[in-house]
């Protein structure tokens, strides 16, 4: 994880917010590369599971709800977590996770010397385990008290109760109130699903862990209405749709690069379900920080829809055709966090390789997810037709992708900070792509182009360079895109 933080910093995929101020705790932005990370993860998933598939559809509802919203949906009653708090330092921990971390004892067996002892160990000279508080190792920690995770704003000029209402914790409630809407606009027949993409904020009480655990954050979205009355391969039909989603999810997480071992399903306890819930699996990432929740799929059945027809006193039903009757949709919902997407990427990405007795960062980025597509190198800086030519290159490649020239440090380096961000390929412009008119050479026309995971290069004229690219950033394999060209030097990318 240090590792991860140390790069996103230095290469300007995150930076901590606020930083000058001595930053906003758990709070962070997106630099240069970040949000074209950030934009790629979110533009593939809405390509895949919007554009791509007949029975979805898209919404952006608003931040700011109405109040009542969180009242029909529950949370406000239930969106709680249970917290303690020291009575010595003041800090304010998870009841339940609170046997979580290492904690801190001033041992009496050994005059009271200062020990950091592992979570949930007791201490190897006493023997006692961990009652008073975890950080400072002084404090009584009071009786756990239900803490609501929602961000209370006010809505208007006055900050009175009547005005009261929240950030929205979840994007999904935006999609339940719409749902007539979308129904009656767009003219679908179930099953269909309806998806966003947008922040949300929680007032958490032990957030970290880099971008692990934020108070603001987004996330991706799915609400998959299903007709409850209906079989399919004669499994009710949530069951099955259920089952449908959670494999297609697994597979997209896969697709876009996060390793098979990486990756598994959890299926939640019946004492762990949410109240709106039938059924949940978590699809899991194997974090630096260990195995934890990447996204969740729930089966919240009929409940949020009818919460929100009792308190609107609307109906929000569907008339089933076939059977000459209204139905309440159950709803199968595929949930993902694009920050906590965008951490387990960056973890399976990276990697630090040994080539030529020299350390290289290499992050082994999907190309589709890539921040920078391309890197236009001049080898020599000091000629002009040279560089002009790789200007050339830049301005016509970046009308497709995003491209970047550098031309500040020696070529080898130049790759090694192209691998350090993830960028798939390189375009070199050298002396033998414009020739030389002193001595009366002439140029191939001809460049570089390298792969950032073979390290592997090919010379490819320039008139073929879009084409080229359109294959390899369309999904063609390197392999088979090199051999079609001329290979060049040894293959260890110098
Ligand atoms: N609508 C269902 C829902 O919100 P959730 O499991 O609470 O379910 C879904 O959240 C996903 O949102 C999680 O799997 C995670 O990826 C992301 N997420 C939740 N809380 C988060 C937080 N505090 N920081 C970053 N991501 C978070």
């Amino acid at each position: 994880m240090d590792a991860l933080v140390s790069l996103s910093k230095r290469r300007g995929f995150i930076f901590q917010s606020s930083e000058i101020y001595g930053g906003a705790g758990s709070c962070w932005d997106y630099g240069p590369l970040g949000v074209e990370l950030k934009q790629n993860i979110k533009r593939v998933w809405w390509r895949d599971y919007v554009q791509r598939r007949p029975d979805m559809m898209g919404l952006d509802a608003s931040i700011l709800m109405h109040p009542t919203v969180w009242k029909a949906s529950g949370h406000v009653d239930n969106f709680t977590d249970p917290m303690v708090d020291c009575l010595e330092c003041r800090r304010r921990f998870r009841a339940d996770k609170v046997d979580e971390t290492p904690w801190v004892h001033y041992c009496p067996a050994t005059k009271g010397n200062k020990f950091t002892i592992s979570a949930g160990e007791p201490c190897s000279h006493c023997g006692v385990t961990r009652t008073l508080c975890p950080e400072c190792g002084k404090g009584e920690l009071t009786p756990p008290r239900q803490f609501n995770l929602m961000f209370k704003t006010f809505m208007g000029p006055v900050e009175e109760d009547a005005s009261l209402t929240y950030l929205r914790p979840e994007t999904a409630q935006g999609i339940f109130v719409n749902f007539d809407n979308v129904l009656q606009s767009m003219r679908r027949k179930l099953p269909f699903g309806i998806a966003q993409i947008g922040k949300a904020f929680r007032n958490e009480i032990t957030p970290g862990n880099f971008i692990f655990r934020t108070r603001e954050f987004e996330q991706m979205e799915i609400e998959f209405f299903v007709n409850p009355l209906e079989t399919v391969d004669g499994r009710p039909a949530d069951e099955y749709w259920h089952d449908r989603w959670i494999e297609d999810s697994m597979a997209w997480f896969r697709r876009y690069g996060l390793s098979e071992e990486n990756l598994r399903l959890r299926e939640h306890a019946a004492d762990e379900l949410a109240h709106y819930a039938k059924r949940t699996a978590d699809i899991e990432y194997h974090f630096p920080i260990g195995w934890s929740e990447l996204m969740g799929i729930a089966n919240r059945t009929d409940f949020d829809l009818k919460q929100h027809a009792k308190f609107s006193g609307k109906a929000l039903t569907y008339f089933d055709e076939e059977r000459k009757e209204h139905v309440v949709p159950y709803v199968i919902e595929p949930s993902a966090g694009v920050d906590r997407a965008l951490l387990a990427f960056l973890a399976d990405a990276y990697r630090e390789e040994e080539v030529r007795g020299e350390k290289r960062v290499v992050l082994r980025l999907h190309p589709e997810l890539a921040p920078l597509k391309v890197a236009v190198l001049p080898l020599l800086k000091k000629r002009d037709d040279i560089v002009r030519t790789a200007h050339a290159i830049r301005d016509e490649l970046s009308k497709d992708w995003s491209v970047v020239y550098d031309d500040t440090a020696a070529i080898g380096r130049l790759y090694r900070r192209q691998d350090e961000v993830g960028t798939p390929y390189c375009v070199t412009v050298d002396v033998q792509t414009v020739g030389d008119q002193a001595k009366g050479e002439v140029g191939d026309g001809k460049v570089t182009i390298r792969d950032r995971d073979s390290m592997e290069q090919i010379r490819v004229p320039l008139d073929s360079l879009g084409s080229v690219f359109r294959e390899l950033l369309g999904g063609s394999a390197w392999a088979s895109m090199a051999g079609r060209f001329e290979r060049k030097g040894d293959g260890t990318g110098a």
